[in-house]
């Protein structure tokens, strides 16, 4: 096979093999195929889209890119959720706590961030000393000793992943359906969880814009879950505006535990508040109403933030070395009015751009002070950055400020299928 045949022959609109899509992505994995061969793959994909026969077969050939975990040692239902990726998306850092409090094993393999999305294995590693490469056997003893664990794709599970992941980040082949559906269920999959549920954002800061393209994603991911016989639900949630007030690694571990606590911002408490019920009502098979009772005790006790203090710190973790950058700059109004809008494109841009510094800068990111729905007077402070050199006083762009007050609703796509 040659790669340049299988690029033109899908360019064709002609369905490619399980054979030719493992051609590439084992090629890929094992360097007989290069990155700019990779790419132009990719970029393929993203133009021309992939059947779903394709996308089983992408699936499943990532899966068995390494190993599929073996959690029969584990007793009792195992979860996982994910988000499709948006920006000061926390939430798993929340809901995981919270499943974990209620006998439900919360199991997770996560990403970093992708294009202008931030990533959960970011926000971990801007704890001190937390590890999200853990072996088998450290994945299987945290499960059974605290009932949750989240974990980074690694050269033993879904090493396809890891590599795709990361070349898709710098190439920006980041937007396809194709791509996104078995970047995630081949996580989901290999981590062999039994029901799985996906938060699937749409919107400005999503990497999906519209709710078509969020529906077209729902439906392909559950329809991937059935295959492998994982009951799968998928949620659509708005993801215009940034969600919660922190954006950046180390600040949004601080919002984490004031959400935790029972404070924070009320749209991310109450979508986590959401997601965690419905994902208790699937794995125990109980009301929603029932499920969201327990998640309320769960928090209001808590327990929850108790539960991620003991993660933290099972994954070697230390919650008191957080950092935050101590140049703040403040941003204030250019006019008085309402708030109407804080573009999620533009805090994320910002935000990933101070954060890919030298590395990675994890104490960088963005505090709003006024969310959407606040009124606000001239000169007022909106929001603060806490900044590097890389900041170039740009975030009042992202700011709309008129006369007229219009509400954010978080929960406006609820899909289940
Ligand atoms: N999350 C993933 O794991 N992969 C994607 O492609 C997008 C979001």
């Amino acid at each position: 096979m040659i790669i340049e045949n299988l690029i033109s022959k899908k360019r064709n609109k002609e369905e490619l093999s399980y054979n030719e899509i493992d051609y590439v992505i084992n090629g890929f994995v094992n360097g007989s195929i290069s990155e700019e061969e990779m790419t132009l793959f990719l970029q393929c994909i993203c133009e021309c889209s992939m059947t779903d026969e394709e996308i089983y077969s992408m699936t499943d050939i990532m899966v068995k890119s390494g190993n599929v975990l073996d959690l029969s040692d584990i007793k009792g239902i195992k979860v996982d959720k994910h988000s499709t990726g948006g920006v000061g998306d926390k939430t798993t850092l929340i809901i995981g706590p919270i499943i974990a409090c209620n006998d439900v094993i919360f199991n997770k393999m996560s990403g970093k961030s992708l294009g202008h999305t931030g990533g959960t294995i970011d926000k971990l590693l801007s704890i001190p000393g937390f590890k999200v490469d853990l072996s088998q056997k450290e994945l299987v003893d945290s499960l059974n000793k605290i009932g949750m664990c989240i974990i980074s794709q690694s050269d033993n599970i879904v090493p396809a992943d890891k590599k795709i992941y990361s070349l898709r980040d710098k190439t920006d082949t980041t937007m396809s359906i194709p791509l996104i559906a078995s970047s995630i269920m081949s996580k989901k999959i290999a981590c062999n969880s039994d029901k799985i549920l996906i938060d699937v954002k749409v919107g400005k800061g999503a990497l999906l814009r519209t709710k078509d393209e969020a529906i077209q994603l729902s439906k392909i991911l559950c329809k991937i879950g059935k295959k492998y016989n994982k009951e799968t639900a998928c949620i659509i949630t708005n993801m215009n505006n940034p969600l919660g007030n922190m954006i950046g690694n180390s600040l949004e571990i601080k919002e984490v535990i004031e959400v935790l606590n029972g404070r924070g911002n009320r749209t991310l408490r109450e979508l986590c508040i959401y997601l965690s019920s419905y994902l208790l009502s699937i794995a125990k098979d109980i009301e929603l109403n029932v499920a969201k009772e327990f998640v309320l005790e769960t928090i209001n006790s808590g327990k929850a933030y108790n539960k991620f203090l003991e993660f933290v710190s099972n994954q070697g973790g230390n919650i008191k070395l957080l950092k935050y950058s101590n140049n703040i700059i403040e941003v204030r109004s250019n006019k008085e009015g309402y708030i109407t809008n804080i573009d999620a494109l533009i805090v994320g841009n910002i935000v990933n751009k101070m954060a890919n510094k030298d590395g990675h800068d994890y104490s960088v990111g963005v505090e709003i002070v006024r969310h959407v729905g606040s009124y606000v007077n001239l000169n007022e402070v909106i929001a603060k950055v806490y900044a590097n050199e890389l900041y170039s006083n740009n975030l009042i762009d992202a700011f709309t400020i008129e006369k007229d007050k219009k509400e954010q609703r978080i929960l406006e796509f609820i899909i289940k299928f």
